[in-house]
C-alpha cells in the first residue's frame, strides 16, 4: 500500500513483518489487504512479495471480487518503490474491456477508502486497443495507441487455429504452403492471399477459402507487416492494458500466445545478457528489457484443458521456465476447473474468493498442500459470503489465511449493470 505508509516505513515494515510469497528479503511489497477473523474483524495487513517471480491464482464465484483483487494488484504492482518498479514491465490482458477504469481514482467509494487510510487515486497506465476502442479512449483522454501483430509472427498452425480448420485441410495446407514461402520476408495479409493465388498446386476452392479467411482477418485490423514491436508494448516501470475486448475468441487467444512466448524469448536473452555483465563485472549499458508481470483475467479462456496454443506458451515456457527469466503471472478464473491442471500445481499463491460449485472444490482439492489441515471446502466456508473476503494458500510460506482484499484506489470497472437506475 505505497501512498498510505512511506518508504521508510515500508523499508521497516518488509524487515519485521511476514511477507508471503517469500521467505527473506526488503521491499518490493505488495499490501493487498488485511488479515479477515472469524467475528469478521480486520487484523494487520497483509504483504505479498512482488520483487520475485511468481505464479498467482485468483479464484471464486462471479461477483465476488476476482477482477477487483486484480485490480488492487496492478495498483500495487504500480505503487512499488522506484527503484524495483523501474525494473518491472506490467501488461494486462483485458479481455472484458474494463481496466481502462482503473485510470481515474475511486471517487464512488471515497467513504470507504477513508476506512482504509486510503484515498482515491487513479492509476498510470497506457492502452493498447483496436482502432475503434483508441478512438474512444483518446475522447476521454487517455493515452491510447493502435495494437498490432506482425503478420509473419504467426504461424500456419496458428493461422489455422484462428480460422477453425485443421492445418492437413486442404485450405489448411495452402495456407502453410504460401506462409512457408514467404518464411524470411516481412510480409502483409494482402501479400499472403497473392501468394496462395499463385499456387498452382492448390485447389481453386482451397484458395477461395483460403482468401475468404484472410480477408476475415484484414478485417480485425491488428495484423500488420512491422507490427507493434515488444518494447513498445512492455515497457520498464510501466503498465500496459492491453485491451483485445473486441476480437473473436480464437483472436485473443492467438495474441496471448504471440505476446507471451515474444517476453519469453526477450527475457531468457536479457537475462544472458545480465549474466554476462556480472561475470565481466561492467555492464554494457544497454537498455534493458524488465521483469514481466503480466495479468490474464477470465485466465480460463488461454489455459483450457485442451489442446491451445496460449496454453503451450504459458506452461511450457512461463509456469515451467520462467523463474530464471523472472516472468510472473496474475490469473483470475472462475472456474478453476477449467483450467488445466498443470495451472493449479504451478500457482505458488492461490487466493480463493466465495466458490460454491463443487467441481471447482474439487480441483482446488487435488493440488490441497499437506500443511492444510482441512479440506477446501471447509476452510472456504470460513470465507463467507462478503465480497472481497478470500482464502489464501502460500506455498512459499506454507500457510493457509483468511484476507480481506483493501479497497480499490482506482476505478473498478465492469461493475454489473442494475435495471433498477435511479
Ligand atoms: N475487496 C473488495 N472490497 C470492496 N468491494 C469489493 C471487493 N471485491 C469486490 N468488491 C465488490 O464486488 C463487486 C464484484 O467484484 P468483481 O467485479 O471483482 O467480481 P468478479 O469475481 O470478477 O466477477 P465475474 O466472475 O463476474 O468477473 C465489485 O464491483 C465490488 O463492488
Ligand atoms: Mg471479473
Amino acid at each position: 500500500m505505497a501512498l498510505s505508509i512511506s518508504g521508510a516505513e515500508k523499508e521497516s515494515i518488509s524487515e519485521k513483518l511476514y511477507v508471503l510469497g517469500r521467505r527473506e528479503g526488503k521491499g518490493g511489497v505488495l499490501n493487498i489487504g488485511r488479515y479477515y477473523a472469524l467475528d469478521k474483524s480486520l487484523g494487520s495487513n497483509v504483504y505479498v512479495d512482488g520483487a520475485k517471480p511468481h505464479v498467482i491464482l485468483i479464484c471464486g464465484k462471479r461477483g465476488y471480487g476476482k477482477s477487483y483483487t486484480m485490480g488492487t494488484f496492478i495498483e500495487e504492482l504500480s505503487m512499488m518503490e522506484q527503484d524495483i518498479r523501474k525494473n518491472i514491465g506490467v501488461i494486462v490482458i483485458d479481455t472484458l474491456g474494463i481496466y481502462w477504469t482503473s485510470f481515474f481514482g475511486n471517487k464512488k467509494h471515497e467513504e470507504m477508502l477513508e476506512r482504509w487510510g486510503l484515498f482515491p487515486s487513479g492509476i498510470k497506465i497506457r492502452l493498447l486497443s483496436s482502432p475503434d476502442n483508441v478512438e474512444e479512449y483518446r475522447k476521454m483522454g487517455l493515452p491510447a495507441e493502435k495494437f498490432s501483430l506482425k503478420t509473419s509472427e504467426i504461424s500456419p498452425l496458428q493461422w489455422c487455429n484462428l480460422f477453425g480448420i485443421r492445418i492437413v485441410d486442404s485450405t489448411g495446407v495452402a495456407i502453410a504452403r504460401a506462409i512457408n514461402e514467404l518464411e524470411g520476408k516481412e510480409y502483409s495479409i494482402d501479400d499472403i492471399i497473392e501468394q496462395m493465388a499463385n499456387d498452382d498446386r492448390s485447389s481453386n476452392e482451397a484458395k477461395g477459402a483460403g482468401e475468404n479467411f484472410f480477408k476475415m482477418a484484414s478485417s480485425w485490423d491488428v495484423f500488420d507487416k512491422k507490427g507493434m514491436p515488444l518494447d513498445e508494448i512492455v515497457r520498464a516501470g510501466e503498465t500496459t492494458v492491453v485491451d483485445i475486448s473486441s476480437y473473436p475468441e480464437e483472436l485473443k487467444v492467438i495474441i496471448v500466445a504471440v505476446l507471451a512466448r515474444k517476453i519469453f524469448e526477450s527475457r531468457v536473452r536479457e537475462r544472458k545478457n545480465d549474466e554476462k555483465d556480472i561475470i565481466k563485472g561492467k555492464s554494457t549499458g544497454r537498455r534493458k528489457f524488465p521483469l514481466v508481470w503480466m495479468a490474464i483475467d477470465e485466465a480460463q479462456i488461454f489455459l483450457p484443458p485442451g489442446k491451445s496454443v496460449s496454453k503451450d506458451v504459458i506452461i511450457n515456457q512461463w509456469m515451467r521456465q520462467g523463474r530464471q527469466p523472472g516472468l510472473s503471472l496474475l490469473l483470475a478464473t472462475r472456474r478453476p476447473s477449467a483450467l488445466d491442471d498443470e495451472v493449479l500445481s504451478h500457482s505458488d499463491i492461490i487466493i480463493c474468493h466465495r466458490l460454491t460449485a463443487q467441481g471447482d472444490i474439487d480441483a482446488l482439492n487435488r493440488v490441497r498442500p499437506t500443511y492444510m489441515r482441512g479440506e477446501i471446502g471447509e476452510a472456504l466456508k470460513k470465507v463467507g459470503m462478503e465480497k472481497g473476503v478470500a482464502l489464501i494458500i502460500d506455498d512459499n510460506s506454507e500457510s493457509v489465511h483468511i484476507i480481506k482484499v483493501r479497497p480499490r484506489m482506482s476505478w473498478h470497472g465492469g461493475e454489473e449493470p442494475s435495471a433498477m437506475v435511479n
